[in-house]
């Protein structure tokens, strides 16, 4: 098993977006096995109490989206290799908005936060996810599905996760070395969920963390849902 206990030789592991939500609970889930977690986030007040209690917690309070960002976080990680990336910062700015009101900005922001930052996160850390033949994981949505979209609408969110699964396959292809994945959380009760939302962060987290562990090589540059099903892009 790639990912479980090895008490000998912790696995690292980066998660953006670590401050609540899905990213807080993979934060929970991965400490739990052993690993050494490094949380990325604006802010890391939320994580503080957990990283006074465990000291495999690496808390790291970066704007990922800054120009300067993914090499401060390059730089932070010094010569650790990285065993796991898990790219799971994301906006969700057009629940509300039809085409014709849908501002520029929102869908410049779509892109800067769902599609360019995976992409500039995992171009600083290449070197040390080489080194340790890592995982990527972009947590990608359903929605980013082109022949699942059958409601229309949602313009920013579903074009900026449909560019995130094109980063995904073409970034797999490129380095065959590693594993790379898109991932769909299901649809979970977390801020941007909601209450309605009909995947606890536990189940979602859980059935994420299966599927990494057990990824084989030929299965990178797909789409899996958290239940272990593999989704059309
Ligand atoms: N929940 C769902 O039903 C669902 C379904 C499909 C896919 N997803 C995907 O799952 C991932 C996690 O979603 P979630 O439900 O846990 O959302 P969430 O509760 O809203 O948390 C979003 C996380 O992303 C971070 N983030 C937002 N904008 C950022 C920015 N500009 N720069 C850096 N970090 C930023 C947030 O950090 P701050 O605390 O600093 O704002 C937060 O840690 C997202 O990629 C989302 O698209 C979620």
């Amino acid at each position: 098993m790639p990912f479980s206990n090895r008490k000998n030789n912790p696995m690292n592991i980066v998660i953006t977006g670590a401050s609540r939500g899905i990213g807080a609970e993979f934060v929970r889930r991965y400490l739990d096995i052993g690993a050494t977690v490094h949380a990325v986030s604006r802010n890391t007040d939320r994580l503080a109490p957990v990283a006074r209690e465990n000291k495999n917690l690496k808390l790291h309070a970066i704007d990922l989206e800054s120009e300067r960002g993914p090499a401060e976080l390059a730089k932070a990680l010094g010569g650790a290799t990285i065993d796991l990336l898990i790219n799971n910062a994301g906006i969700y700015l057009d629940h509300d908005s039809d085409f014709s009101h849908l501002s520029p900005e929102k869908i410049r922001k779509s892109f800067e936060v769902n599609t360019l930052l995976p992409m500039r996160a995992t171009a600083a850390l290449l070197p040390q996810l080489i080194a340790a033949k890592g995982t990527v994981a972009n947590i990608s949505s359903l929605m980013g599905s082109v022949s699942d979209n059958s409601s229309g609408g949602a313009y920013a969110y579903r074009m900026s996760k449909a560019a995130l699964n094109m980063f995904t396959k073409s970034f797999s292809v490129d380095y065959p070395k590693l594993k790379t994945v898109a991932l769909h959380p299901g649809w979970v009760k977390t801020d941007m969920g909601g209450e309605n939302a009909t995947t606890t962060v536990e189940e979602s987290v859980k059935g994420l963390m299966k599927i990494i562990a057990e990824l084989k090589a030929t299965k990178s540059g797909h789409f899996y849902d958290f239940e272990g099903d593999e989704l059309h892009w």
